[in-house]
């Protein structure tokens, strides 16, 4: 019992992904991704288990220590990582909670894998969590595993947070396994989310599905209360403000605006997803070349793309898509030496990317639908100068807290051109009015606060501050 722990993360992932260098020895990289983003510190200050794949298929691995966390790896087939990651996951859940943006697959074979990887991380949640530990279960991937974990293990607390959005009743409706999903997640005591409205999405479908009672933000199952309530999620903003206090960052900072030579630097940084919005900021920027709005050498769009779900068909498209667009913008726009778009299509460091936030004039997140959105807020930790302006869609969670930004509706071409040039103009005190209440947001609402309160209304069900179960 003593080696079992009181804490235990569940995840697809593991926050570290295991690679082979070119020499072929293997070593582990930081996953991306806003979840290992969130979860890693409060891990780090929980010293609990962190249970995961880590990256690659085939592989069995025995726990390790990581980056001061204790990991526990779940293995995954190839075929398992075909079916259940790219496909139910990825080709199936990720576009129907994502406002259908792309078709979402419904396959039963991929269903079936779906269900037998849950099984495998509840099986190894129930192994790993001591008597009456805390289990907090994150994301799409793993919707099933708080009724089957339930089921193995009734005297845990279990936790289950959605990092992504969670769609209304008129969309979820589609998916051929809608009841088991929602009886998956009515396994957990606690049922987390980015906004309110997914909650209220939750709880409605939960009453309409099960023919269930449910009143205010508490479903009732049997003789079980479960609560759907919304944390929004945040940065770890002393890592952000340690980062960006570091004189080499900021040299770095400053070789990338000389490396820019001058011009104003708009920045984008994603996983290279079609949600994300990238062709759209990519249009808009490209048309104020040709309406004359600006001219090369004056503006300069840096677009950071982490590969993502490169086997998925959509990912294949989305970055044959974006490729072009990059290629015909600069094809038709730029001069010698003054391109208008650099276009990276790879994974950075923290370092590195702090530097890019402090170097960034405008920073451009634009997605069609985002969970939370992450860089959004990572920007914004990283402005202490409350100098620089955040273009910000409104379909981004992040957009409920950073009500300052330049926000904007991604799929009006005419009002994302006239956004970027608003806030590529606007004057240093225009800049602070709006960025100085957004990082105060994001300060008082870090990740330890978010970590907290959830945690706090998993663990402490009758406390006064918490809607009563009955
Ligand atoms: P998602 O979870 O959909 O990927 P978020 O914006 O919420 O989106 O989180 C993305 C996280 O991944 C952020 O912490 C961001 O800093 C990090 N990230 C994004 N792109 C890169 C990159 N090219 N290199 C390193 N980290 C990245
Ligand atoms: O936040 C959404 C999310 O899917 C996380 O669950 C995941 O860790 C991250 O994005 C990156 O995605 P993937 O694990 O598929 O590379």
């Amino acid at each position: 019992m003593s080696d079992r722990s009181e804490f235990v993360v569940v995840a697809n992932r593991l926050p570290v992904d295991r690679v082979n260098g070119e020499d072929g020895a293997p070593s582990w990289r930081r996953s991306p991704g806003g979840l290992v983003t969130a979860i890693a510190p409060v891990m780090r200050a929980r010293d609990g288990a962190w249970i995961g794949w880590p990256g690659a298929p085939d592989e069995e691995l025995e726990p390790f220590v990581e980056d001061g966390m204790h990991l526990v790896p779940v293995g995954l087939s190839a075929l398992e990582v075909e079916r259940y990651y790219e496909g139910f996951s990825n080709a199936t859940l990720w576009p129907l909670y994502h406002d259908v943006i792309a078709p979402p697959v419904y396959e039963r074979k991929l269903w079936d894998a779906y269900v037998k990887v849950n099984r495998r991380f509840a099986e190894k949640a129930a192994e790993v969590a001591a008597e009456r530990a805390v289990v907090w279960v994150q994301d799409y991937q793993l919707q099933l595993v708080p009724a089957m974990l339930r089921e193995l293990r009734p005297d845990l607390r279990i936790g289950f947070f959605l990092h992504i959005p969670f769609p209304p009743m008129e969309l979820f409706w589609q998916l051929p396994w809608r009841r088991q999903i929602i009886e998956g997640l009515l396994g957990a005591d606690l049922v987390g989310f980015q906004r309110p409205g997914a909650a209220a999405n939750f709880l409605r479908l939960a009453r309409r599905l099960l023919d269930g009672r449910t009143s205010g933000q508490m479903a009732f199952v049997g003789d079980r209360a479960v609560r759907a309530a919304a944390f929004p999620i945040s940065v770890d903003v002393r890592e952000l403000e340690a980062l960006i206090g570091d004189p080499a960052v900021r040299r770095r900072a400053e070789e990338i605006r000389a490396d820019l030579g001058g011009a104003k630097v708009l920045l984008g940084v994603d996983r290279l997803d079609y949600t994300k919005g990238i062709a759209q900021r990519l249009q808009a920027f490209g048309e104020l070349f040709r309406d004359g709005d600006l001219k090369p050498g004056e503006a300069v769009f840096v677009q950071i793309a982490t590969p993502s779900r490169e086997r998925v068909e959509q990912y294949r498209l989305l970055r044959d898509q974006i490729e072009q667009e990059v290629g015909r913008i600069n094809g038709e726009y730029a001069e010698l030496g003054l391109p208008v778009i650099h276009y990276l299509h790879t994974s950075y460091t923290r370092d590195e990317l702090a530097a890019l936030y402090l170097a960034a004039d405008v920073m451009v997140v634009t997605p069609l639908r985002d969970g939370m959105n992450l860089v959004a807020k990572e920007y914004v930790a990283c402005r202490t100068d409350h100098r620089g302006a955040l273009v910000l869609s409104e379909f981004a969670g992040a957009a409920d807290e950073l009500k300052r930004a330049f926000l904007v509706n991604p799929y009006d071409i005419n009002g994302l051109k006239a956004t970027l040039l608003e806030a590529l103009r606007a004057e240093p005190a225009e800049q602070s009015r709006r960025m100085r209440p957004m990082r105060r947001r994001v300060i008082e609402h870090d990740v330890d606060r978010w970590a907290r309160e959830f945690l706090t209304a998993l663990e402490n069900p009758h406390h006064p501050d918490q809607p009563s179960a009955r």
